[in-house]
């Protein structure tokens, strides 16, 4: 397919020196489907050999998968419990992604993004939450798991350009204060990240950029940490501080994001912002529940995971609990005068 040679992928670099301000690694997504739409998954907070539900949410994933016909699925990070990963040998990459995520709808061929693969590389695109950064993070962006199995590709921070939705990758573990201050019995591997100062400057500034170069219709910004959230973890502040004026300041359609295990969609008051956690990929069920000042639509404490339909004009998003039942969907249009 021609387009490959164009894509070989921006896997290298930026990985262990801490990252001047440069263009984020982007990755190209061309439409594989003809009308130009795309279909993905998200799904949080899940790496537990398969444990609290793990199992039936990808399972229902699978299923739904294959209903939509996925383009990818996102990772919104939080995928190796408890500590990330001590390291590219370690069985758990295997033992809670590769051996859990097993349905023919997750192994579509996408070779657009990985040429070097033969098959079953449907995509899982995903960044670190806070418990990868407890392990070795590094090990979860080394290309020698993308060669134990294929779908998997995590970075830092990167942009996917799928055409009709362009989508913003953000380390955000970095922006939480008290994980560097206040580390308690965690060590964080900030390998390639400190000093925090310079790090989220550099990357907030290639954010920007990269948003303000973006002719897409739909700008999706992915992290592991909630913007807001009605649920234990709540809003996190430096987020709300430094992220979200970027985010206004650019029209980003949605922020997805999980760390609270729970699925939420909330209404920015103030802009077209919607906030959408999708943190139900394993142990949920917190019990907490603390509403904030935007408008909430919809909150579920329990397991599950969201898909997203987008075209030129429409964007359509679902969530689903463990059985696969849809529980909210919710759908926006956009008119020639956007
Ligand atoms: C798993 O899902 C089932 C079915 O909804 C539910 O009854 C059970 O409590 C869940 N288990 C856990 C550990 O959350
Ligand atoms: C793809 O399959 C062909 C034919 O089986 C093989 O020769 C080639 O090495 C494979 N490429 C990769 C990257 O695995």
């Amino acid at each position: 397919m021609a387009p490959n040679t164009l894509l070989v992928v921006l896997l290298v670099g930026a990985v262990a020196a801490p990252r001047a301000a440069a263009e984020l690694p982007r990755l190209e997504h061309p439409p594989t489907k003809a009308d130009g739409s795309l279909t993905v998954l998200a799904v949080g907070d899940w790496g537990r050999r398969g444990q609290f539900n793990q199992s039936l949410v990808a399972e229902q994933m699978g299923k739904i998968g294959e209903k939509m016909d996925v383009d990818f699925v996102v990772s919104v990070g939080d995928n190796f419990y408890k500590n990330g990963l001590t390291g590219v040998d370690d069985k758990a990459f295997e033992e809670s992604f590769t051996n859990i995520y097993t349905s023919e709808s997750l192994q579509k061929p996408c070779q657009q993004i990985n040429p070097n693969v033969n098959k079953s590389d449907s995509l899982t695109l995903a960044v670190l939450g806070n418990h990868d950064y407890r392990g070795d993070a590094l090990a979860q962006l080394s290309p020698v798991l993308r060669k134990l199995d294929n779908r998997w590709i995590c970075m830092k921070s990167f942009v996917v350009n799928a055409e009709v939705a362009e989508f913003f990758f953000v380390d955000t573990t970095p922006f939480v204060l008290k994980y560097w201050n206040e580390p308690k019995d965690s060590t964080y591997d900030w390998r390639g990240v400190a000093p925090r100062e310079t790090y989220i400057a550099n990357l907030l500034k290639d954010l920007d950029a990269a948003l303000k170069r973006s002719k897409a219709t739909w700008k999706i910004v992915v992290g592991h940490h909630a913007i807001r959230s009605v649920s234990e973890h709540g809003d996190t502040q430096e987020l709300v501080q430094q992220l979200l004026p970027v985010l206004k300041a650019n029209r980003v359609d949605l922020y997805i994001n999980g760390h609270d295990h729970c699925l939420e969609h909330i209404s920015s008051r103030d802009s077209s912002l919607q906030y959408l956690t999708s943190g139900g990929g394993s142990k949920a069920w917190r019990g907490i529940f603390t509403p904030n000042t935007d408008r909430l639509e919809f909150f579920y404490d329990g397991q599950g995971f969201m898909s997203l339909q987008l075209t030129n004009t429409e964007a359509r998003l679902a969530f689903y609990d463990v059985a696969g039942t849809v529980l909210h969907s919710w759908g926006l249009t956009k008119g020639a005068y956007y």
